[in-house]
């Protein structure tokens, strides 16, 4: 039995008011409890930061999915890590596990919340499993191949498109032989889209510029599949520029986490109708039952060369809140972990 007196824990401190800081959340050293009956303990290697969970630090923010996260108590997150000690014969000591439990560099664990196994890939290294052939891998592969149906010869239009999940989405758009345009906040990382995740065309929303008429520019037939992580302005303006039958596969809404109060209007829902176009929500957790078909798929493309998991690593769970907020402002590119 390995004893660990404490664990590091990153808090949220307070409500965030508008675009977050890093002063919401504070980092708290605490003693660990002895592990009961049926629990285990994790060594969290890795944790994911994801957008999706900016809007559970709202007040008020409890939905049929999560709860609001509790002011003072760490982070829930993601996490990748390996049993260290254990009262659970499911989840024996050296397992890598992943779940769902927090900022912390030390999880106590009894199997629920989204905690499974895995086999790693000794070919592949384990932070892997938190990007392509994690969480953001199975949202842009279920997404896109489920819910949007991409078709050779398509145009697929992907907004996030150099986030964590929509670097994997434009990639897997190329695979299934689609047309992509992706969106993104900047020049660099436009041209980033392009030269390095084989974007056929990006669009910088932040230009004068209409995304709307940039859209149409560059695919006058219109856009069969829009693979939509913003939400808002952004929703609405696509929706101006569908094909017939297009599928619009609402993702996220990151442009709308830093609200207070309601979602933006989206005004152009009547183009659903004369597209004759179909727009649908999805969980990945929706698949759980497919993802290790979904994994082999994934990392037969990554050792093939055909798939790129751009990933941004930041080291030491101290800097995880700058580094949350980094991504949620625009400033990184691909999947984004932290090295406990
Ligand atoms: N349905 C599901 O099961 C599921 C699962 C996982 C994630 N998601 C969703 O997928 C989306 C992406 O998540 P992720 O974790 O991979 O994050 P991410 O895309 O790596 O990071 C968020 C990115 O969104 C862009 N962004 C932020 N604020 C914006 C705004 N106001 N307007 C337009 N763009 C903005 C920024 O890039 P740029 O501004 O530079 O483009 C930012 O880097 C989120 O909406 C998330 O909720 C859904």
């Amino acid at each position: 039995v390995i004893s660990v007196q404490k664990s590091k824990q990153i808090v949220l401190l307070r409500r965030p008011d508008g675009p977050i800081r890093k002063e919401d959340f504070g980092l708290e050293e605490v003693p660990l409890p002895p592990i009961g009956d049926g629990q285990f303990l994790v060594r969290n290697e890795y944790l994911s930061l994801d957008a999706g969970f900016r809007q559970w630090m709202n007040a008020g923010a409890s939905d049929n999915y999560l709860q609001e996260m509790p002011l003072g108590k760490p982070v829930q997150s993601i996490v990748l890590g390996q049993v260290i000690e254990s009262r659970n014969p499911r989840y024996p000591v050296d397992a890598w596990i992943m779940g769902r439990t927090a900022w912390e560099s030390f999880s106590i664990a009894d199997g629920s919340d989204l905690m499974s196994v895995l086999e790693v890939d000794a070919d592949l290294p384990p932070y892997e499993y938190l990007a392509a052939l994690g969480p953001a891998g199975m949202t842009a592969y279920f997404g896109l191949f489920r819910i949007g149906q991409p078709k050779e010869g398509d145009t697929l239009l992907v907004s996030a498109a150099a986030g964590g999940v929509g670097s994997l989405v434009g990639q897997l758009g190329k695979i299934a032989g689609c047309t992509t345009i992706g969106t993104s906040s900047s020049a660099e990382k436009c041209q980033w889209l392009r030269d390095e995740l084989g974007y056929d065309h990006s669009v910088n929303y932040r230009l004068d510029v209409p995304v709307s008429q940039q859209v149409r520019e560059l695919a006058p037939e219109g856009v069969d599949v829009f693979f939509d992580n913003v939400g808002g302005e952004m929703l609405d303006q696509a929706l101006e520029c569908l094909a017939l039958n297009a599928r619009i596969v609402l993702c996220g809404a990151v442009s709308q986490y830093e609200k207070t109060g309601k979602h933006t209007g989206i005004t152009n829902l009547w183009q659903l109708v004369t597209k004759r176009a179909r727009a649908e929500g999805f969980m990945f957790s929706d698949y759980v039952d497919e993802y290790p078909r979904a994994i082999g798929e994934l990392s037969q493309w990554i050792r093939e060369g055909k798939l790129r998991s751009p990933v941004e690593m930041t080291s030491g769970i101290e800097n995880t809140a700058d580094a949350f907020c980094r991504m949620l402002a625009g400033k990184t590119r691909g999947k984004c972990l932290v090295t406990v």
